[in-house]
């Protein structure tokens, strides 16, 4: 799949956001080493941390399904819904790719000019904790 075919889903994913207290919308699509594709958005909370970004939301959709294999993401992000600049991922996502992925995993961003910026894992999340360091 190419990356603005990605790009699309995720934009349409963020039109399914629930974002009551910031009114930020983010839509994720991540795509998988078959070839599936998992859409994913933010859903907030009164309480705020309990807040779930739209990547995790991704994610955690497509483990439970017994995913664990994964080739690439593709972000967008806009105060409602409408982009005006990049969405990057949040530490925390960047640390539930790791969980998952290898430093050549694939992040697509776009600003909303029709441009998209790519980025590696490793690029975003250098030097990164991988677990393998206390695996029994
Ligand atoms: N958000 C995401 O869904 N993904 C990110 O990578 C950045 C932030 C959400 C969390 C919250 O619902 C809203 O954007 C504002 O921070």
């Amino acid at each position: 799949m190419k990356p603005d075919e990605l790009m699309q889903l995720a934009k349409e994913a963020m039109g399914h956001a629930y974002a009551p207290y910031s009114g930020f919308q983010v839509g994720a699509a991540l795509l998988c080493a078959d070839g599936t594709v998992y859409q994913g958005c933010n859903i907030e909370n009164a309480a705020y941390s309990p807040t779930n970004c739209g990547e995790r939301t991704a994610f955690f959709k497509a483990v439970y399904d017994g995913h664990r294999d994964f080739t690439a993401i593709a972000i967008c992000g806009g105060m409602k819904g409408v982009i005006t600049g990049l969405c990057t991922p949040c530490g925390v996502c960047r640390q539930v790719m790791r969980e998952f992925c290898g430093s050549d995993f694939t992040i697509y961003m776009t600003d909303g000019s029709g441009a998209i910026q790519t980025r590696t894992l490793a690029e975003l999340l250098p030097m990164s904790f991988s677990g393998e360091e206390h695996l029994l």
